[in-house]
């Protein structure tokens, strides 16, 4: 997709098509009106006749307008003016322009202007604008990639997205275009890999994918650790986990190196879990099938690596992955099992449900050799997360107040929202194991919090954040998929860190 910025009058414009918005109480935005009168106000009859009410995310296709010199006009809904006052709100804006992408793919349209309000400047600088441009086009243009044997229907023929920008503002947009390109890519990565099967996406293809991503990108470095060198690590947790599947386990090392990086590394790390059956302690059939999902958070940390080598950022980051299936087998883990981490300490598996944080406690201690500036994980970790925030925030848990705090002010700025979850050391005394240093479930209350209390005991010293995904990564029902987040926030933070240095 081609991003451009055009600064001259929009009535003028030769485009395939141009998206202006109307208000649901029949006002046109000043975009509109200037078509308007080009075509002797035939958008203004329409509204007043009411057969677009300009509901938002509502869209009207209009084509071949007398005097307007664009192929078609897009109207798009922007719902209530009060709740807009002339500028419009960030969710507003960016329903409208998902709204007028989506719709000009169901024509041949193959170039659209983006004549729309914008949401004040501080709300939404042009450098985010034009990120968010990008970000929302590859999100919404996205198709999920199914497995279904029928001919897919016919692409879309968009091929250039145009933004109204003074020439002021254009070096800005087009840092944002690339960077929301960069991160579009990244994301739709991650939601592949995350709605593939767990027959097809397994241990090996994930590493598959990281080192087709590093003979993609020079700045990129994989390694992959297999049975037999993650024995030497004396990885126990995280072996128990896979000692019931057929499937062979991956630990990944994906390393992003820029000359001009100061400082040490970022560390990124991911719950690859391709399938969680619960293992002994079975999960319920209904929804067991979304379980596929529980890999998001590798998925995740994999398409952030792309966007991050994409930009070539100049930083260091580097992305673990622990990769396994979570199986109920002969061989399988059973409740009181007790297993030595990486780290040490021992642990009594109460529940072998509780597999996430038997992974990542190895994958964080190995984060350790890297002596890293930060680190990050981001897991479906639990559904207690899911009880506690619903599906809309991110669960941020650290054992540093001014990390958590940077995470969500990142997650706010781009419309990825997370929330600071407390960690406070009772939460960890509920671990208490009779046999062993810690035991890997503590009970109903709190859940998501005694899961991050669990991890919390294998990164002391470390500046650490956990990022709960479970509700966030991806959806259930209808709309059954990878969400992509929250990509998005973490790229919002890399790149403030790229920046500030
Ligand atoms: N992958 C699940 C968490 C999960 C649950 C993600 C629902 C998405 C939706 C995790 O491995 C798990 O099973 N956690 C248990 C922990 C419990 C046994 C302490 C859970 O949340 O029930
Ligand atoms: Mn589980
Ligand atoms: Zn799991």
């Amino acid at each position: 997709m081609q991003f451009e910025i055009w600064t001259k009058g929009l009535a003028d414009l030769a485009i395939d098509c141009v998206a202006v918005g109307a208000y649901d109480d029949g006002e046109l935005t000043p975009e509109a009106k200037v078509l308007d009168l080009r075509c002797r106000e035939k958008i203004s009859r329409l509204l007043k006749r009411g057969d677009f009410t300009a509901k938002a995310g509502e869209t009207w296709l209009l084509a071949d307008l007398e005097g307007v010199r664009a192929d078609r006009v897009l109207l798009i809904g922007l719902g209530a003016r009060s709740q807009n006052a002339g500028e419009l709100t960030r969710k507003a804006w960016r329903r409208a322009v998902s709204a007028a992408l989506s719709a000009a793919t169901r024509t041949r349209c193959g170039a659209l202007g983006l004549a729309l309000p914008r949401p004040a400047a501080k709300l939404l600088p042009d450098e985010r604008l034009g990120r968010a441009v990008a970000e929302i086009t590859g999100h919404t243009l996205y198709r999920v990639n199914d497995l279904k044997s029928a001919k897919k229907p016919r692409a879309h023929a968009l091929a250039r997205v145009v933004v109204a920008g003074t020439a002021k503002a254009a070096p800005a947009l087009k840092k944002g275009f690339a960077q929301g390109s960069a991160l579009a890519g990244g994301s739709a990565l991650m939601r592949n890999l995350a709605n593939l099967p767990g027959n097809v996406c397994t241990p090996s293809y994930l590493a598959r994918t990281a080192q087709d991503l590093a003979k993609s990108y020079k700045s990129l470095r994989v390694k992959v650790l297999g049975l037999p060198e993650i024995k030497r690590e004396k990885m126990g947790c995280f072996l128990a986990v896979t000692q019931g599947s057929e499937e062979p386990p991956r630990f990944l090392v994906i390393e992003h190196k820029h000359p001009r990086a100061k400082g040490a590394p970022v560390v990124l790390v991911g719950k690859g879990i391709t399938f969680d059956t619960g293992g002994i302690s079975l999960k319920d059939p209904p929804t067991m099938d979304e379980m596929k999902f529980d890999m998001s958070g590798a998925a995740c940390v994999i398409g952030t690596m792309k966007a991050v080598a994409e930009l070539n950022l100049p930083l260091n980051v580097v992305g673990l992955v622990a990769a396994c299936e979570n199986m109920p087998d002969g061989r399988s883990i059973k409740p009181g099992d007790i297993v030595t981490s990486s780290a040490g300490l021992t642990v009594e598996i109460l529940n072998t449900d509780a597999e996430g944080r038997l992974i990542l406690c190895d994958a964080l201690h190995y984060a350790r050799r890297f002596k890293p500036d930060v680190v990050i994980d981001l897991a479906t970790l639990t559904g207690a997360i899911v009880v506690a925030l619903g599906v809309h925030h991110t669960g941020v848990f650290s054992n540093t107040d001014a990390l958590a705090r940077e995470l969500v002010d990142c997650g706010a700025s781009v419309d990825d929202r997370a929330w600071h979850m407390p960690l406070t050391e009772e939460y960890g005394e509920q671990l208490k194991s009779n046999f062993a240093d810690m035991a890997n479930v503590a009970g109903r209350d709190g859940g998501s919090i005694t899961a991050a209390a669990f991890l919390a005991k294998y990164t002391g010293g470390l500046t650490w954040a956990h990022l709960d995904i479970a509700g966030t990564a991806y959806q259930g029902g209808a709309g059954k998929g990878s969400t992509g987040r929250p990509s998005a926030m973490l790229f919002e933070y890399l790149l403030r860190r790229a920046t500030a240095r």
